[in-house]
């Protein structure tokens, strides 16, 4: 059982708190395509408001590589955060330096100060404990929802919290909930259990897809990952996407507790039968109509479910039926129901099914990474217990 102090903990008031979101949102040249992210740590950001606290925000968005790159400027976010949250938003163009250090000894008790890209500094990713103290001037206390990024032994993430005292350091409202509900699935009573994955790789989430083989009673394969597994029996996968990097530990994961799909969509939108195999120019694209009966009858079964990676390309409607269909026997099922990662979360929300999912994490890598019984960095350094 894994037990963090939480924000609520901290004596905070008239203090200043750098707070560690994970901002790392969908954007589509300047648009927020969704807000989630940002919205789900309202929360934590009123309470601190109402406890008199000012409050620094930084976070990390997309992979700049540790160089200044507008194209991945958090000032989209300033102006979506302002909105959401209904006041100003000052801004600092860096994250670190004397023009930052003076924006944040200037913050009154309840404002707001949102801090430029963290990776624009390759001493983030380096876990850079000299980066991590030009961090620590900005603020008297450390409070992380970055439950997303919390997977990443990055500066912000793990030195940081180090230079504070441990009474100084808590975990957010959302990373709190991340916890909880993430540890319901890894210590799961209520059974049948069913992970639904999907996704186009393998690569990446091997050790969680072993640890889920092993804790759940049925594993439901779709989308690209479940044509790695086809092609790793023999299957003629034709032009499908193939992840043949990792055919081998598809073929080392034991069968018996797999669901593969019986048909697939093609890029014409005609279905083929996978005991047919494809010919060399067909690629399949969604999950077809008998896989969906069989996912939803396991689904329909189930107590706890786990759903991580789309059915197919749902991005284009003629592709999603598989994955909508998923969202709909997921959020219909009697059980806890969990859905991480980017793009299921995104399925969800446009299935218009979110509200009846029990917890939509915000973490992508981090929620299949915690699954698989990894220690999270940005977990481990808030630990009481
Ligand atoms: C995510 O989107 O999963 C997190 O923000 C982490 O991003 P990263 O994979 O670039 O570290």
């Amino acid at each position: 059982m894994i037990t963090i102090r939480t924000v609520d903990q901290l004596s905070i008031s008239g203090s200043r708190v750098f707070y560690r979101v994970d901002y790392n949102v969908p954007l589509d040249d300047l648009t927020i395509t969704d807000a989630t992210r940002i919205e789900e740590t309202l929360p934590t950001l009123r309470m601190m408001r109402e406890r008199d606290a000012a409050i620094v925000i930084a976070s990390h968005l997309g992979r700049p590589k540790g160089q200044r790159n507008e194209k991945f400027s958090l000032k989209p976010v300033r102006t979506r955060l302002a909105e959401l949250i209904g006041s100003d938003v000052q801004w600092a163009n860096d994250c670190v330096g004397a023009d930052v250090e003076q924006k944040a000894t200037q913050l009154k008790s309840g404002q707001l100060l949102l801090l430029e890209n963290l990776r624009f500094h390759s001493e983030e990713e380096a876990d850079d404990r000299g980066f991590a103290q030009q961090l620590r001037k900005l603020a008297d206390f450390y409070v992380n929802d970055a439950f997303g990024a919390s997977h990443r032994a990055h500066a912000s993430i793990d030195a940081l919290p180090r230079l504070f005292p441990t009474d100084h350091i808590a975990g957010g409202l959302l990373l709190a909930k991340e916890i909880e509900f993430l540890q319901k699935i890894t210590n799961v009573s209520d059974r049948p259990f069913v992970a639904l994955l999907g996704g186009a790789k393998i690569a990446g989430k091997i050790e969680p897809l072993e640890a889920l083989v092993s804790l759940a009673d049925t594993v439901l394969i779709g989308g690209g990952m479940a044509n790695t597994f086809l092609a790793a029996r023999g299957v003629k996968m034709g032009a499908s996407l193939v992840d043949g990097e990792s055919m081998e530990v598809a073929k080392r994961i034991p069968a018996s507790k797999i669901v593969l799909p019986v048909d697939l969509v093609l890029q014409d939108s005609s279905i083929a039968e996978v005991s047919k195999g494809l010919r060399g120019d067909q690629k399949a694209l969604d999950i077809g109509p008998k896989t969906i009966a069989e996912f939803d009858a396991v689904l329909e079964r189930a107590r706890t479910v786990f759903w991580n990676g789309p059915m197919g390309m749902f991005e284009k409607e003629e592709f999603a039926k598989g994955t909508m269909a998923m969202a709909r026997a997921v959020a219909e099922a009697d059980a806890t129901t969990v859905v991480g990662g980017g793009e299921s979360v995104e399925a969800v929300n446009v299935s218009g099914y979110a509200d009846r999912i029990t917890h939509i994490s915000t973490g992508g890598g981090a929620s299949l990474e915690f699954i698989s019984g990894a220690k999270l960095p940005g977990i481990e350094v808030l630990r009481t217990s």
